[in-house]
């Protein structure tokens, strides 16, 4: 290659660099999902930045779950337009597992605990997907509680218990971006505050959370930024704060 040639190379790959520094971790572009003909998800957008955590709002039926499924690229809803980055890797090409390989874990509403296998058995069977999540070693150092039961069958666990089991096996997989669909539901105060320091503690990891919770207040406490839905659409975007101070804000769309 001659000098010219080299230089002209060196300058196109630290633009590009820079071109991608600047670009955010994550990033949906005009999102528009369906059920049927359903269309549920009307043009969503939103940037975040690695290691922020992103509090999705909004009333019941807004469409906070059908955006977390659609990000995870399940079979329904469908998404029929639009863009989702995720480290730089198209994920709206994606298939749901290709997603998961590539970093996104969706902790259903459910929490989707497997009967007939122990807390020990629920996160080994995460472990199987390939790709680098934390150890066993590292989840029970964690997750105290789930190493005391990790020979209990995990249907059997408390409520709190089954939603630290399920952040466990998305940790247990390569996990950049954790979709957390009202993880707060049905807790006690005491295990709502364990699991918020357990989110916060993998933000400098560089793990990017989005949460979608009824306890707006929480939420918001929790995270750096905040969306609001309404009927699929993007209602507000801004910090979490702002939407904490905004009285009308919060009336409108978030009945606190
Ligand atoms: N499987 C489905 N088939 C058809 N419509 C659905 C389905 N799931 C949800 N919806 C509709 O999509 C809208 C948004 O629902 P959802 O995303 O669950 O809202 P949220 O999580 O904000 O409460 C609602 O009108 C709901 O009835
Ligand atoms: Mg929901």
């Amino acid at each position: 290659m001659s000098a010219i040639a080299m230089e002209t190379q060196i300058v196109t790959n630290s633009q590009a660099a820079s071109v991608e520094t600047s670009r955010p971790f994550f990033s949906i572009r005009d999102m528009h999902a369906y059920y049927g003909e359903s269309y549920i998800v009307q043009g969503v957008s939103l940037d975040i930045r690695q290691g922020e955590i992103l509090a999705l709002l909004g009333r019941n039926g807004a469409g906070k779950t059908s955006t977390l499924r659609t990000i995870a690229r399940t079979d329904d809803p469908q998404m029929r337009q639009g863009e989702i980055w995720l480290d730089g890797k198209p994920i709206h090409q994606m298939k749901s597992h290709e997603a998961a390989r590539s970093g996104i874990q969706l902790v259903p509403e459910d929490r989707r605990i497997i009967s007939g296998l122990t807390v020990e058995e629920n996160i080994a069977l995460a472990k199987v997907a390939p790709g680098n999540g934390w150890s066993l070693e590292q989840i029970y150092e964690s997750f105290p509680r789930l190493a005391e039961r990790r020979k209990q069958e995990g249907v059997t666990l408390s409520g709190g218990e089954q939603q630290m089991l399920a952040i466990a096996r998305a940790l247990a997989r390569d996990l950049k971006l954790l979709l957390l669909d009202e993880p707060y539901e049905g807790l006690a105060p005491v295990i709502v505050h364990e699991i918020e320091r357990i989110l916060h503690s993998i933000k400098p990891l560089g793990i990017t959370t989005i949460i979608v919770e009824q306890n707006a207040v929480a939420a918001l406490k929790l995270a750096d930024r905040a969306v609001i839905l309404d009927t699929g659409e993007v209602a507000f975007a801004g910090t979490a704060k702002e939407v904490l101070d905004n009285t009308e804000l919060r009336h409108e769309y978030l009945a606190i």
